[in-house]
């Protein structure tokens, strides 16, 4: 059994689809200041076999009375995209804080309601940007904010591999599904250009923002040759760096992810794995100072149990949050809607002014 702190947090996961079996039952359980205390979903028949692999203290067919359990302190929403800004804000409505999956919405207007609603009540919203919680994207942070100085340029990759299936369906457990499963409407992968910015370009984003701050414009091209979807960014930051972000959806090769900074007092590179196998990112770290490279292991690789070890802590002990906010949300969704807009109007297109979705 995990090490678990005395107070802990009781968390309802909502959905019991792909994401909460491959990462949060399994976080929740193993967290050292968190429980599965409770699980729900509408289809019945996988509800139950959850139910019986992870021994939640509740189950749930209804997602109204999962909320309205005053001993559920919070939930994790694990569900298509299209509930993310519903679910969030009944829940918040409920008194209870939130952990929800990336992207936090699909359009700029979903997005600030929800941030206007966090906001109003207080009560502490995270998005699922699990990499944040990757202990080598966190050194690269920590030199970043401490040691670096003036950020120069930024480069950042996504790149995702045609052999992912592979790799995935080799370490993570059997997904199970469900008939019943409730989903949005259609097809989500009809229009591949923006599921493809929703699910990837979001985590690309994120990291861009999470080591540059804030971007303020952007300027994008999209070639779709050979079955390959590639978004090759320009970025201009607040802070006066130049970015560069390519989205690749999906390279012939192993899975490419990774940063370069060029900072005042150093530098960074970084490799980052595909997540599922929960390995750190190999950053190395150039400290002008001394002129040595520095290279933190980062053993402990489970982002998802560490993200809702974050959630936890900032909720019981008002630690900072380390995660992204509703507020890191709303602009990576300005962001998406941005290269977007570039993308059709071939213009460099500020994200102040970008309204609608994808
Ligand atoms: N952070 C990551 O690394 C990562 C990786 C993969 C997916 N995701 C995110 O996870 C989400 C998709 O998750 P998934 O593939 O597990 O979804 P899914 O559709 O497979 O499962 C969601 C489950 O929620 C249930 N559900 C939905 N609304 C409900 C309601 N109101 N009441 C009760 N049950 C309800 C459904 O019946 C379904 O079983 C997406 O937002 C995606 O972006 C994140």
């Amino acid at each position: 059994m995990p090490t678990k702190d005395d107070r802990r947090l009781r968390i309802g996961v909502l959905g019991c689809g792909q994401i909460a079996q491959a990462a949060h039952f399994e976080s929740c359980t193993k967290a050292r200041n968190a429980d599965l205390f409770a699980i729900c979903d509408v289809a019945d028949d996988l509800r139950e076999r959850m139910r019986w692999a992870h021994d939640p203290r509740k189950s749930f067919a209804s997602y109204e009375a999962m909320l309205a359990d005053p001993d559920v302190d919070a939930v994790v929403i694990a569900t298509a995209d299209a509930y993310h800004v519903p679910a969030s804000l009944q829940a918040l409505d409920a008194g209870k804080h939130v952990l929800c999956e990336k992207p936090v919405a699909a359009t700029v207007e979903d997005a600030e309601k929800l941030s206007r609603a966090v906001a109003r009540t207080g009560l502490v919203f995270q998005v699922g940007h699990m990499k944040r919680f990757d202990a080598g994207l966190q050194a690269a942070k920590a030199f970043v904010d401490d040691e670096m100085g003036d950020l120069a340029a930024l480069k950042a990759w996504y790149c995702d591999s045609t052999h992912r299936y592979a790799m995935t369906d080799a370490v993570q457990p059997l997904i199970v599904s469900s008939a019943k499963a409730r989903k949005p409407a259609g097809n989500p992968k009809a229009d591949l250009r923006r599921y493809y910015m929703l699910a990837h370009g979001s985590h690309l984003l994120d990291t861009a923002r999470y080591f540059g701050g804030e971007i303020v414009s952007v300027q994008a091209r999209l070639s779709e040759r050979a079955g390959m979807f590639c978004w090759f960014v320009d970025v201009e930051y607040a802070g006066g760096a130049l970015g560069h972000l390519d989205l690749t959806i999906a390279v012939r090769m192993d899975w490419h992810e990774g940063f370069q900074l060029y900072g005042q007092n150093g530098s960074v590179v970084g490799k980052t794995y595909n997540p599922w196998y929960f390995k750190t990112s190999d950053v190395e770290i150039f400290h002008e100072r001394d002129a040595v490279t520095r290279r933190p292991l980062g053993a402990d690789g489970h982002f998802y149990r560490r993200q809702v070890e974050g959630f936890a802590d900032t909720i019981l002990n008002g630690a900072p949050m380390l995660g992204a906010t509703a507020e890191d949300g709303v602009a990576s969704v300005r962001a998406m809607v941005a290269v977007a807009r570039s993308v059709e109007e071939r213009r460099t297109v500020r994200l102040a002014e970008v309204s609608g979705g994808l």
